[in-house]
């Protein structure tokens, strides 16, 4: 049976809609709003263009606008034009979440493109669940979720960590120091960081969370000297991450003994602090802007020419860019009848992509996406050199560190014996 407004409006039993749909019943109220109304599709551009982590969440924005520009050029999808709806949810979660109502409710935006850090995210999902919309989130995580309104196309802690951990013990020894942001993604990122010291008889020598936007890295890096840890495994988030590599240097640390392990420094924290302080510290991430292929030059081609030349890409604004355009082949894909939320993420699944990086797939299992793990030392010159590369595409597996929990494509998670 097929959805349209017109058969909705005739009475259609609410089991069959929900039936056809996939979706519970209860998404029926909002099955009326007009999504696709007068050859427009709304979207929310939700990322911080203020605030601590603006630092890389700016650059989120601008691939977002890139792409939807890029799409409306080509002729918008069947016909119909992609609408920007931007907010700045000014890197604080209660505005986000405030901001998410406003797109969702207020706009009618038919998808919100948003969040770097998991606060945010978290802030957000009750409004994605309660309406029904869709939640696209770039930005790499620790996992353990699988929203059922969320397509997630940043990396989970297996296509970050996996290889990124015994390459770190290989190369400098097992001894590591924890330093993150005081929130939940550094805590659960370092969780599954311990589980696999454990199991490859890495030591933790210390651990500590700074506030967001901390700045005097002073008594943490005394503890650096005092536990001479091999390595520095790093989860700080936003502005600070400028200063910790700044004051790192400055008390007269040695990268090629001590060097940083982050997942969350990219080409734009790198440009802040200036490549000098960046060199020799390290990187896992499915994307660097040096990546040599040709859909990337082309990407950074774009981005500097859209925003200007001394512009960065990174591995957020990588999978921000490339997510508009699997929203594009899902919506595509639905044609010109009813375009709903529930019905793009359907759409979406299984749907590939020619990125950056390489050719990623949102899998169907999970709404997670399938990436290319590569690890980047970071050069004077504020790029990465890439030493480690993935051979094949890795699948998300966003309970990996979890044995026996695995998501479903209802958003539950499922235990097995
Ligand atoms: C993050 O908070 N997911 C970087």
């Amino acid at each position: 049976m097929k959805i349209n407004r017109r058969n909705f409006l005739k009475g259609t039993a609410a089991a069959g809609v929900a039936a056809a749909t996939g979706f519970p019943h209860i998404w029926i109220k909002n099955a009326s709003l007009a999504y696709a109304a007068g050859g427009e599709i709304k979207v929310g551009v939700l990322y911080s263009l203020t605030g601590t982590t603006a630092i890389i969440e700016t650059s989120l924005n601008h691939a977002t606008i890139m792409a939807i520009e890029e799409i409306n050029a080509a002729g918008g999808i069947n016909g119909m034009k992609v609408v920007p709806v931007v907010e700045d949810p000014a890197s604080d979660p209660a505005t986000f979440a405030e901001k998410a109502r406003r797109l969702v409710v207020g706009e009618k935006c038919v998808s919100v493109f948003g969040s770097y850090t998991s606060a945010s995210r978290k802030a957000v999902l009750p409004v994605f669940e309660k309406y029904h919309n869709l939640y696209w989130y770039p930005t790499l995580y620790e996992g353990r979720e699988c929203s059922t309104n969320v397509i997630y196309t940043g990396a989970v802690p297996n296509q970050q960590q996996k290889d990124f951990i015994p390459w770190l013990i290989k190369n400098f020894g097992k001894k590591f120091y924890l330093i993150g942001s005081n929130y939940i993604y550094p805590k659960e990122e370092n969780n599954v960081c311990k589980i696999l010291l454990k199991r490859l008889g890495g030591e933790v020598v210390g651990e500590e969370y700074v506030p967001l936007g901390h700045s005097e890295f002073s008594a943490v890096i005394n503890k650096f000297k005092e536990t001479q840890p091999n390595v520095i495994f790093s989860t700080v988030v936003g502005d600070s991450v400028v200063a910790l590599h700044r004051q790192y240097k400055a008390a007269g640390l040695n990268p090629k003994k001590m060097p940083m392990a982050s997942l969350t420094t990219s080409e734009d924290e790198v440009a802040a602090m200036g490549g000098e302080f960046g060199a020799g510290h390290f990187t896992s991430a499915p994307y660097f802007m040096s990546y040599d292929s040709p859909e990337n030059h082309r990407f950074v081609e774009a981005f500097k020419k859209r925003w200007g030349k001394d512009k960065t890409t990174n591995f957020v604004s990588e999978p921000a860019y490339f997510q508009v355009h699997l929203f594009r082949q899902a919506v595509a894909k639905l044609g010109k009848g009813d375009i709903t939320p529930p019905q793009i993420r359907k759409a979406a699944w299984g749907q590939e992509y020619k990125a950056p990086e390489g050719l990623v797939k949102i899998d169907p299992k999970n709404s997670h996406t399938y990436l290319w793990p590569k690890i980047g030392e970071w050069q004077a010159s504020g790029q990465a050199k890439i030493i480690e590369e993935s051979k094949e595409w890795v699948e998300p597996l966003p309970y990996w560190a979890y044995p026996g929990q695995v998501c479903t494509p209802t958003g539950m998670v499922e235990k097995k014996s």
